[in-house]
């Protein structure tokens, strides 16, 4: 597709400098198809797969792209490669789900130059704005601070021990989070005995859970998981310890996927944040507008929920992931 672009209102410094570009991209054809590269994490996650669905249906070849897909196994420098290669391969727009905030600079840079405009989805990086067009995703900080109400709500007081399933390194996801866990829990009687990652995995949710089990044995009470896959792991964990999850151990993660939901409906996880990864639509509305010189935010960001046992027993039969 060629960029069409002149004249039109703009939004942001990268956009501007789209204006007035003649220069053919995606392959150079004319066909007025779109083509995207979209830069994933990878697939650690309920979560994942089900924004990386939410992309491919809503990038489709029937709604005008072409999508050129990448999954970087939560390697950081394999996710830059990736955007370095649909750099190189002359895609009309670029998306990215960054694995970590930091070190995005240079590339940023390198698709500016060649004007090629960049959309963020889910998490956020730390560059500079003006090196991409548009972010679209959730509120993570105020996602760790619901799940830190609720841990305040039912253990202030009673100095509870809690241990703490964090995600990726270096994500926003988990830094930001953590840090809204940690205000929310600020000034209460709650003790805080460990905090690990399980970058986002099942597996490792597991092997962590198993560690703090072995450490601090059953004196822990309280477990918040910063995803329902490393809560699901560490259910495994807490009963192979013998213990009940959602009655010896409580549960709070963040989610809501089928089977978190399931673990809530079944009294396994005691409290889910929701964190909708159904976010496709609005990227590929984004990549369209930015294309097309229509002005854009520069942040949008999609409300979630939050959910007891009861509401999954109602929502379970429903919810699309
Ligand atoms: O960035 C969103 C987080 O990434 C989800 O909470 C987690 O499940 C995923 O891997």
């Amino acid at each position: 597709m060629k960029k069409i672009l002149s004249g039109l209102v703009v939004a942001g410094a990268f956009a501007l400098a789209l204006t007035g570009c003649s220069t053919p991209a995606g392959g150079g054809a004319d066909d007025g198809i779109i083509t995207v590269g979209f830069a994933q994490t990878g697939s650690e996650s309920g979560w994942r797969s089900a924004n990386t669905d939410s992309m491919k249906a809503a990038f489709s070849e029937a709604n005008g792209f072409k999508l050129v897909f990448n999954a970087a196994d939560n390697k950081p420098e394999a996710q830059i490669a990736a955007v370095r290669s649909f750099i190189n391969q002359g895609v009309d727009a670029i998306v990215i789900a960054p694995i970590v905030t930091d070190g995005w600079d240079d590339v940023l840079k390198e698709a500016q130059a060649a004007n090629i405009p960049v959309i963020l989805e889910d998490r956020t990086l730390s560059s500079s704005d003006s090196l991409y067009a548009s972010w679209v995703g959730l509120d993570f900080n105020r996602e760790g601070e619901r799940a830190g109400e609720w841990v305040k709500q039912n253990f202030d007081g009673k100095a509870a021990n809690l241990v703490i399933l964090e995600g990726t390194t270096g994500s926003s996801a988990a830094k930001d989070r953590s840090a809204g866990f940690t205000s929310a829990i600020a000034g209460t009687d709650i003790n805080v005995l460990d905090s690990q990652t399980g970058n986002f995995t099942r597996a490792e949710g597991k092997t962590v859970m198993e560690g703090f089990l072995q450490k601090y044995g059953n004196t822990i009470n309280v477990l918040f998981a910063q995803n329902d896959d490393m809560g699901l792991g560490a259910l495994d964990a807490i009963k192979a310890a013998g213990l009940k999850p959602g009655v010896d151990i409580q549960i709070v993660t963040i989610d809501a996927v089928h089977d978190g939901m399931q673990a809530l409906a079944n009294g396994e996880f005691n409290y889910i944040v929701e964190c909708n990864p159904l976010l496709g639509e609005k990227v590929a509305a984004l990549v369209k507008s930015v294309l097309a010189g229509t002005k854009v935010d520069k942040a949008t960001i999609v409300e979630d929920g939050a959910f007891t046992k009861d509401d999954a027993i109602k929502l379970l039969p429903t919810r699309p992931y």
